[in-house]
């Protein structure tokens, strides 16, 4: 099962990867996570990346599809994979069926998950993550047993520095222009899924099951 979840900033994208991950057993492949973990280990990717994640702009292209190819190419991922904030442009979308063709493989389906903005603004200010484990948390909808602090792990948890309100919305802004093309792109290759993303965790989550189930 080769799958494309796309949405704008905060539809739940890594949530439900993570999710169908463990349901299905195939790796959930994020750029914004690969871009983190790089940020976290200071490698020049890591030091590119982080200039324009801060400012809510796109990674360039290139640097991109760069780390998706490399990705794309180890065994874990040659049974299926979830990928997760990739693509977000048409140029990612015609490299990524490229990568593919060369892999003899194809997508099967693009799950494009819609939630209103004012939703989406509130999963994304009141997200905590934690650096240590990378546990999501929600401030309102998924709080840590102990304020503050991770369950998991016991680290303090932190807001990631794109989701101050100043950088959530220039985001918001920067994808939403991108993401009309991507879903046209999809829907001629008869592709693409409109999923409506509103709902607690579990009730989307079910929801996916349902939707793959049917589809796949
Ligand atoms: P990335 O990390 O991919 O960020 P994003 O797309 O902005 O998406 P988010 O992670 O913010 O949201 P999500 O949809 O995954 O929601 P989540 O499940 O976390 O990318 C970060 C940056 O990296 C980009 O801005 C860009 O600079 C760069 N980048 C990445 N990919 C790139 C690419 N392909 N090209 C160029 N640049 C790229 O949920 C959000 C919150 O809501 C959490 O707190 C969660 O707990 C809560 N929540 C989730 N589901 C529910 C629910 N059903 N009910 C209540 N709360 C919920
Ligand atoms: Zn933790």
């Amino acid at each position: 099962m080769n799958l494309v979840l796309m949405g704008l900033p905060g539809a739940g994208k890594g949530t439900q990867a993570g999710l169908l991950e463990e349901k299905y057993e195939i790796p959930h492949v994020s750029t914004g996570d690969m871009f983190r973990a790089a940020i976290k280990n200071e490698t020049e990717l890591g030091k590119e990346a982080k200039s324009y994640m801060d400012e809510g702009e796109l990674v360039p292209d290139e640097v991109t599809i760069g780390i998706v190819r490399e990705r794309l190419k180890k065994p874990d991922c040659q049974g299926g994979f979830i990928l997760d904030g990739f693509p977000r442009t048409v140029e990612q979308a015609e490299a990524l069926d490229e990568i593919l063709e060369n892999q003899e493989s194809s997508l099967d389906l693009v799950i494009s998950m819609v939630l209103p903005e004012d939703e989406l603004m509130k999963r994304l200010t009141g997200r905590r993550v934690c650096p240590e484990c990378g546990e999501n948390y929600h401030t309102e909808y998924s709080p840590p047993e102990k304020e503050g602090v991770c369950d998991r792990c016991g680290a303090e948890l932190i807001q990631r520095s794109d989701d101050r309100e100043d950088t959530v919305k220039r985001r918001l802004e920067v994808n939403r222009e991108k993401i009309k093309n991507l879903q046209d792109y999809y829907q001629d290759r008869d592709l693409l899924v409109e999923f409506d993303a509103s709902g607690d965790v579990e009730e989307v989550h079910g929801r996916f099951v349902e939707l793959l189930e049917d589809s796949l």
